[in-house]
């Protein structure tokens, strides 16, 4: 576990990375990527912050309240439906336009629902699209802009030595299962239960494949804990109510959103978790088991999770290629590229 006082003292040396960090938070309008904004803002300096989600009001709400904050900080607003794809790539296209580097991209846009599959006029479930197909194209599509932050110049690089280049999807890992390996997108297996499964499991794979193919970046697939946050929003309102009241017996386990953007903080920005090229000493094991690997599956404190035995088998049957794979078919038929 990595103590609180580890997490903030590392937070609070961010500024040694010197000005304008560049950090995309996709569902920084609400919960843990709005906490992680939040924290990301207060401790760096003169860093320029893109908020992605649809609700405009809120974003206002929050780029107002950064700004307090710290008025250094230029945060803007990127309006974006991310469980489709389409609208991803319009995402991306515009913060490509202003941006020539990014050092961090965060991403939480998330959904809970007990629906069954509701597929998108792309073709792909909401929520699957929304916690692992949208979420790999934004990693896709900003890799060039991710591996120039990573390749700074000596003269533009940050002060704290090294360029900051990393990805980090909020999400589940350690709820890996085996996937169907048939029908990766779930047209025939669908279940919330597989859904579940399948989007945290390509989730870890995708990770791995990236930070194979990326050595300079490093990639992670963090658990958040039980955090109180806006995730039940599609609950009936008698849901909700019975939800929260359950969240007061659960609260000493659950994780204050504040200490979540904090914690998350550290993950994005911590030397623990180093991208494959730079990795040396005493850092954090990756998702293959060796020291330093560049992708890193991390429970809610910081330490090292994954279901190793699921893991294990689909390093054994390469099936994180068969993942990509599938991945840029599935980018392929919808966006055409
Ligand atoms: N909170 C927990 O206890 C917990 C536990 C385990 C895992 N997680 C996972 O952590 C992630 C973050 O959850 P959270 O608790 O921070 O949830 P949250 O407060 O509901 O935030 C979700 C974010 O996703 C954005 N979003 C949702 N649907 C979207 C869409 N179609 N297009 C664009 N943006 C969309 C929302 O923005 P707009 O409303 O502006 O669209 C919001 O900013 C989720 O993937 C969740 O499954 C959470």
């Amino acid at each position: 576990m990595v103590s609180l006082e580890t997490v903030r003292q590392n937070n609070s040396s961010l500024k040694g990375f010197g000005p304008n960090l560049v950090a995309v938070f996709v569902g920084g309008t609400s919960g843990i990527g709005e906490a992680t904004a939040r924290a990301f803002v207060r401790e760096t300096e003169s860093s320029r912050v893109y908020l992605v989600g649809r609700n405009e009001t809120q974003a206002s709400k929050i780029i107002e309240e950064l700004r307090q904050i710290n008025p250094d900080g230029q945060i803007s607003f990127v309006k974006c439906e991310a469980a489709r794809l389409h609208s991803v790539d319009e995402a991306c296209k515009s913060i490509q336009e202003k941006e020539e580097k990014v050092n961090l991209l965060f991403m939480t846009a998330g959904m809970m629902t007990t629906k069954g599959r509701d597929e998108t006029d792309e073709g792909l479930d909401k929520k699957l699209s929304l916690h692992y197909y949208s979420r790999a194209r934004f990693a896709v599509n900003l890799l060039p802009q991710l591996s120039k932050a990573a390749n700074a110049n000596e003269s533009d690089k940050q002060g704290l030595g090294s360029s900051l280049s990393r990805v980090v999807s909020v999400l589940s890992p350690g709820d890996e299962i085996s996937l169907h390996l048939d029908d990766l997108d779930l047209k025939n297996h669908y279940s919330l239960r597989n859904c579940a499964g399948h989007a945290v499991t390509m989730n870890s794979l995708l990770m791995q494949e990236l930070a194979a193919a990326h050595p300079e970046t490093s990639f992670i697939h963090a658990y958040p804990g039980g955090v109180k946050t806006g995730l039940m929003r599609e609950f009936h309102p008698i849901t909700q109510l019975a939800i929260n009241a359950l969240t007061i017996f659960a609260k000493p386990w659950m994780v204050p959103l504040n200490e979540s953007g904090e914690r998350h903080l550290y993950a994005s920005t911590s030397p623990q978790y180093p991208p494959q090229a730079s990795a040396d000493g005493n850092v954090a094991i990756g998702a293959d088991g060796n020291t330093g690997s560049g992708a890193y599956l991390l429970s809610w404190d910081g330490s090292i999770t994954g279901n190793k035995k699921v893991l294990e088998a689909a390093r054994q049957n390469e099936t994180g290629k068969l993942v990509w794979k599938h991945t840029m078919e599935i980018f392929t038929s919808i966006c055409g590229n």
